[in-house]
């Protein structure tokens, strides 16, 4: 399956740079053998993550919430001990939003993060943070300078990582003998439920499942030791894993990887399914948006999303059926949505001059977003919600 040519998905540009964007193909393939979901081609990880990185974690309020409640789980279930002997490090710490719950218990932490520019804000929350790629070279470090950690853990984070083998090989260098590696990331099963082909984008290398998580760790040693379903990015994934036999292992682990049996996960004709899923999402959407533009109503954006990134370009969307998308992130603001080239502007520009309809790119955000929109709402304003089908409401 090809979503066609792509762009970086948080590679927010301005004209000047447009004769230098890079493009690639978004091929998204499923292994019948390690039953992963991956896609063919990543650009270079330093194109993606670097000192101008686009992602701040801390831009919605439910995440503070959700990496709070993450932390404190991660405390009463799986830290034992005086936290004053306890260390934790996080894979991809982003502005520290997780880590700095466990700074204000006192705890031992570290980030390792390469985007620079996100370090750097971690820090001044008082986030100890390295600025690395984590694998063996990076956890041997960190072992000769803070000894071994209780805990890895890491939160839309893993799925980001080509090079898995690097992270178990390292994972199996910094943790103790009872360890534990936690992460969650976007879930395969919710993905192919609600037709939420935009998870797939070029930081996306993998949509994780049980099954394929499994396969990949058991290789090193690692099991599967708990699973635990989230709702957050639209539905994804916790899982905890330890050395095979040092924990218990709870039952959620047999339900969960027999529920993805049951969904067909482990199947290719799931993911022919998916492919025509996908198809029919985008013409259902351009649809709506091409009567919108007939009807001579104003189509805003809203959330300059990396997931919009992949509709945008698969489905051929650009100015002259999205007006502009309004973000909260000021460094996506006046800049332009990577490939159609859709002007990036502050909320103010939605909030000041409300369109007709709001195309909802964080969709993954829908509650906060209707709470907080009620009086676009009220004056009769439209949104169009393309998962788990596309839909006008309002
Ligand atoms: P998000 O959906 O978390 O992820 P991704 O980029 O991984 O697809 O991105 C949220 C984006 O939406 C971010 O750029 C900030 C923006 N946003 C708003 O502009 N307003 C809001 O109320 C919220 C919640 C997000």
């Amino acid at each position: 399956m090809s979503y066609g040519r792509m762009p970086i998905a948080n590679g927010f540009l301005t004209p000047d740079q447009y004769k230098d964007e890079y493009f690639f193909e978004l091929k998204p393939a499923f292994c019948d053998h390690c039953l992963t979901f991956q896609i063919e081609e990543q650009p270079a990880p330093e194109a993606m993550f670097h000192d101008h990185y686009a992602f701040f974690s801390r831009t919605s309020k439910f995440m503070q919430t959700h990496f709070k409640e993450y932390a404190a789980w991660v405390c009463d279930h799986h830290l034992k001990g005086d936290s004053a002997g306890l260390f934790v490090v996080e894979l991809g710490s982003n502005d520290g939003i997780m880590l700095e719950n466990f700074a204000k218990r006192g705890i031992r932490h570290l980030g390792v993060e390469p985007s620079a520019n996100v370090a750097e804000e971690a820090r001044k929350h008082g986030v100890n943070t390295i600025v690395r790629f984590f694998g063996p070279d990076t956890a041997a470090d960190i072992v000769t300078e803070y000894g071994q950690a209780d805990a890895l853990i890491a939160a839309n984070v893993m799925c980001h990582i080509p090079d898995l083998n690097g992270i178990a090989k390292g994972a199996d260098l910094l943790l103790k003998r009872d360890g534990v590696l936690i992460f969650e990331d976007p879930y395969l099963g919710a993905m192919i439920e609600k037709t939420s082909y935009d998870q797939i984008y070029d930081e996306h290398v993998f949509i994780f499942s049980a099954l394929s998580v499994a396969n990949i760790f058991a290789a090193y040693g690692f099991e599967l030791i708990d699973l635990l379903p989230q709702h957050t990015h639209g539905g994804s994934m916790r899982y905890v894993l330890a050395r095979k036999g040092a924990r218990s292992v709870a039952p959620s682990v047999a339900e969960i990887t027999a529920s993805e049996k049951a969904a067909g996960l482990h199947l290719p004709e799931t993911y022919e399914q998916f492919r025509k899923n996908c198809e029919t999402s985008k013409e259902d959407l351009v649809r709506i948006l091409k009567e919108e533009k007939a009807a001579g109503r104003r189509v805003v954006g809203y959330g300059a999303t990396s997931k919009s990134t992949t509709i945008l370009n698969y489905c051929g969307i650009g100015p002259d059926l999205v007006e502009f998308i309004s973000d909260t992130t000021p460094i996506k603001q006046n800049k332009f949505t990577p490939g159609m080239h859709i002007p990036v502007k502050p909320y103010e520009a939605f909030s000041e001059n409300y369109p007709d309809t709001a195309l909802l790119f964080a969709w993954n955000h829908q509650t906060e977003i209707m709470e907080k929109e009620k009086s676009f709402s009220a004056q009769g304003g439209k949104w169009i919600v393309h998962v788990p089908k596309v839909k006008v409401l309002g």
